[in-house]
Formats: C-alpha cells, sequence, structure tokens
C-alpha cells in the first residue's frame, strides 16, 4: 500500500541569492492512512513550512510531494486549492472562524464550496458539531462562544465531510489547559475512528500523545519515532531540545489560514445565489 503522504528530498529556500533562507532542507516523510504524527520543533526550525507544504499552500523549491497518490509538488494555485478542498481539513491555532456567521454556517462554509447541496451540508454540519459537543450551540456566532468551543467549531469544520487527512497547526496555542485536553481528547477520539490526524506543535507534552514523533531543526529531520519503517536515519534525544516556549501566533498562520480561506468571500457570493 502506498503511503498517504509521501514526501521525498524537498527543500524550501525563501528569497534563494544571497539572503536565502533554506527553511526545509532535504526532507523525507512518509505517513500512512490512519497514523497520528505529531510535528515538533522549536520556533524557526521550519514547521510552518512543511505545514504548508503537506497542506498543498505551498509548493516545494526541490523534491517530490505525493498526496494519495497524486504528485502535487508542481501543480498550479487552482489546482492545489481543489486538492485542499478535498483531500484536507485544516485546523488552525487561531481558530480563523468567519465572526459573523453561527457555528452552523461556519462548518456549512466549505461544504458549500465543494459543491454538497443543502440538506446534506446541515446534516453533515449538525453530525459534526454534534461530535465535538456542541450541538447546543449550533445557532450562536463565534462571540457568543469561549475560545475551546470556537476550536470545537473548527475541528467540525475540518471533519464534516471526513478529508484523508487533518492538519492542525498549534491547534491548542490559544486555549487552557482544560480545553487543550478537550481538543487533545477529540484528535485522539479522530485517530481512533482511523483518521489520519497531523499536528503541528512546538510543545512536547502535547506532542508525546500523538503515535509518532518527527521532530525538525534547522529544516531537517532530526529524528522520527516512526523511522524504521520509514528508513530515515536521524539521531536521537527528542525531549530536551523541543523548548516549552510560549506560542506566539506567527504570521505564517495567518497567511496559511488565508489561503486556505480565501475563497470565503465566493462561497459567500454562492450561497447567496442558492
Ligand atoms: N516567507 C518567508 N520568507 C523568508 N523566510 C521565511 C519565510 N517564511 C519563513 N521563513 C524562514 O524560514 C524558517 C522556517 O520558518 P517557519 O515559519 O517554517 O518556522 P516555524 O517552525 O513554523 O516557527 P514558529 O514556531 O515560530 O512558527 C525561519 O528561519 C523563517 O525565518
Ligand atoms: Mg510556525
Amino acid at each position: 500500500m502506498s503511503a498517504l503522504v509521501e514526501i521525498r528530498d524537498i527543500c524550501k529556500v525563501y528569497n534563494p541569492g544571497e539572503n536565502e533562507v533554506r527553511a526545509l532542507d532535504h526532507v523525507s516523510v512518509s505517513i500512512d492512512e490512519g497514523e497520528f504524527v505529531a510535528i515538533i520543533g522549536q520556533s524557526g526550525s521550519g514547521k510552518s513550512t512543511l505545514m504548508n507544504m503537506l497542506g498543498c499552500l505551498d509548493v516545494p523549491t526541490s523534491g517530490l510531494y505525493r498526496l494519495h497518490g497524486q504528485d502535487v509538488s508542481h501543480l498550479t494555485d487552482d489546482e492545489l486549492s481543489d486538492i485542499r478542498n478535498r483531500e484536507i481539513g485544516f485546523i488552525f491555532q487561531g481558530f480563523n472562524l468567519i465572526p459573523n456567521l453561527t457555528a452552523l454556517e461556519n462548518v456549512e462554509l466549505p461544504l458549500i464550496y465543494r459543491g454538497v447541496g443543502k440538506r446534506e451540508r446541515t446534516s453533515l454540519s449538525e453530525k459534526a458539531l454534534g461530535k465535538v459537543g456542541l450541538s447546543h450551540r449550533i445557532h450562536h456566532k463565534p462571540s457568543e462562544m469561549s475560545g475551546g468551543q470556537q476550536q470545537r467549531v473548527a475541528i467540525a469544520r475540518a471533519i464534516a465531510q471526513a478529508p484523508p487527512v487533518i492538519l492542525a497547526d498549534e491547534p491548542t496555542g490559544n486555549l487552557d489547559s482544560h480545553s487543550t485536553k478537550e481538543i487533545m481528547g477529540i484528535l485522539r477520539e479522530l485517530h481512533g475512528e482511523g483518521r489520519t490526524v497531523i499536528l503541528i506543535t512546538h510543545d512536547n507534552e502535547i506532542a508525546s500523545q500523538a503515535k509518532r514523533v518527527i521532530q525538525i531543526r534547522d529544516g531537517k529531520i532530526e529524528s522520527d519515532t516512526g523511522e524504521e519503517r520509514n528508513g530515515v536515519s536521524a539521531g536521537a534525544g527528542n525531549e530536551e531540545k523541543a523548548s516549552g516556549r510560549p506560542t506566539e501566533e506567527g504570521a505564517g498562520d495567518q497567511d496559511m489560514a488565508a489561503a486556505a480561506w480565501a475563497d470565503t468571500a465566493d462561497i459567500r457570493e454562492r450561497e447567496r445565489e442558492q
């Protein structure tokens, strides 16, 4: 069986030339369907850059990315957008809900974009919101919900149409410890149901809840607890290297969120037409 995610020898170089930054430096990783993987590393190590690749929000400078068997390394923006809609459920640190829409409408948005009809998308969205324990809040707007509840709405949005990959970038970065437990519980449950969950974090404790931990440092994979299967040689010593420094909402997260939801205006337009 081929891997769900297959990255081979990927490099990402920003500002090629004198001030170039090699954000990813010959990274290879394979992730199978149903895995629960944490990607951990310090600030600037290349986590968001890797997430951008995994989430088809950007293409590598060199190397190969095959998602679900399809080579996505050289696609156009439109083609990448199609793949994102079909294959990936995103969860961001900052929730990225649309403030003037209710929980239900927020969850329905990507389904409209995917062309799912009204009745089916309402049913899928209600089910997803039920799954994250928010059946009683579906008509509430984000400002009427706690941070943990908002992140649960975002998870419902990510899982409503059962995408093959759930990609979460610091999903608990803005949450208190109680909500963090709740969100991690939901992610574990999704994994238990056979979903593929990829979690990006700088926090060792969060990472340790995943079944497999990939440590990234200076754009290279430093260790991978799934390395035997992947045949990737890497050093050991996860423990001390991941820092426990507080999270910051990086500009990268905003950019990613913007790209992932760039079609929002378009979606609302269609909603009005229906
Ligand atoms: N658009 C860009 N242009 C130039 N350099 C960039 C760009 N985006 C990221 N970098 C650089 O690439 C490296 C990796 O950045 P990246 O955002 O992937 O790190 P990160 O691990 O997500 O960090 P954090 O935990 O702070 O979010 C850093 O040195 C960063 O300065
Ligand atoms: Mg980042």
